[in-house]
């Protein structure tokens, strides 16, 4: 292919070197390594004369920006959730959506159940004590914390990440697996994952962790509010690794202040970056910058996946994890 017909891509977010490397192989690449986060204005006069875009959940791509930027055929998301996408839109305009699936699952579930021990062994709270210099002796009952190892484990949402958590609860740590889920497991998942499904009532009032790894939809806006946080045991830890929204972040800030529920855990929040005041105040929450699937060779991996997306759908028609091939429009861009 001569350098005049490659097609255009504009990697929206800074990334690793060597795979914008492999993108300038087969594209025309215009790349944000300096990482300035686009405000919309900004994304769409990056992405006119773009056949793809590389994005990030910092990106929304909405009916908006797709229209007026009519080029555009395929965004490939370096995440497995693509909630900056909206789906119905790039369908009907006959964009391809991709996302990043699998690569990520076991180090994200590393990372749950890190923010599960944190939360319940108070781990962040009690280094906090430490370094602000208050720790004078030992004490019998200094940050004791809930019990892990024993203890009921709940998931809710049980997609892989969701499967690997629960695995490494039961198997490593001799969990009871409790889950509920859009629709119950095959007994062959359910039995590797030792998991046992109830319904969403019981998951509440019987976890003594609860572990969020649900996917956002509009449908799953606040799936955890003030009602939700009521069902809990008081001594119930809740560890957020789903996506922003899915908790009202307000009613949890008062549910720990409370101690309605014993602590929580959070990776995602409510209109991330910005973290809910409250919640930066209550000393009983453990607080972490979206980070549950970076370790370099799982975000190396997700931004090649995205890159592969991108390079086998405008070079060869096909993409590895489209999200919308099944309602994709094919002429609506001519
Ligand atoms: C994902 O893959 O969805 C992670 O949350 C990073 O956005």
């Amino acid at each position: 292919m001569t350098l005049a017909h490659r097609p255009a891509v504009l990697v929206a977010r800074a990334v690793y070197p060597e795979v914008l490397d492999r993108l300038r192989q087969h594209f025309e690449v215009h790349a944000n390594q300096e990482d300035s986060v686009f405000t919309r204005d900004e994304l769409i006069a990056r992405l006119q004369g773009m056949d793809g875009v590389f994005t990030t959940g910092s990106e929304r791509m909405d009916e908006a920006v797709l229209a007026a930027c009519p080029k555009l055929r395929i965004c490939a998301n370096m995440g497995v959730g693509y909630n900056n996408f909206d789906v119905a839109a790039m369908s009907a305009r006959g964009v391809l959506g991709t996302n990043a699936p699998d690569v990520l699952t076991e180090t994200t579930a590393d990372f749950g159940f890190a923010l599960l021990m944190a939360t319940a062994r108070r781990v962040a709270e009690s280094e906090h004590f430490l370094r602000r210099g208050e720790w004078n002796s030992w004490r019998f009952d200094m940050f004791c914390g809930a019990e892990v190892h024993g203890s009921t484990l709940g998931v809710l949402g049980m997609g892989r990440i969701g499967q690997a958590i629960a695995r490494r609860g039961a198997h490593g740590f001799g969990m009871q697996v409790i889950y509920h889920n859009r629709s119950r497991l095959d007994a062959a998942t359910e039995a590797s994952c030792k998991a046992s499904y109830v319904s969403k009532g019981d998951l509440l009032a019987r976890a003594d962790h609860l572990v969020l790894v649900l996917p956002y939809t509009p449908a799953a806006h606040h799936s955890i509010g003030a009602a939700e946080l009521a069902q809990m045991k008081p001594t119930a830890t809740l560890v957020n690794i789903a996506r922003g929204g899915i908790v009202d972040d307000a009613a949890l800030a008062q549910a720990l202040r409370e101690r309605r529920i014993a602590a929580a855990g959070l990776d995602v929040f409510e209109g991330e970056p910005a973290v809910h005041p409250d919640l930066l105040t209550v000393p009983n929450v453990v607080l972490t910058p979206h980070i549950a699937s970076a370790t370099h060779g799982t975000r190396l991996a997700m931004a090649n996946l995205a890159a592969d997306n991108l390079i086998g759908y405008l070079t060869r028609g096909q993409a590895l994890t489209p999200v919308n091939l099944d309602t994709l429009v094919p002429a609506a861009r001519g």
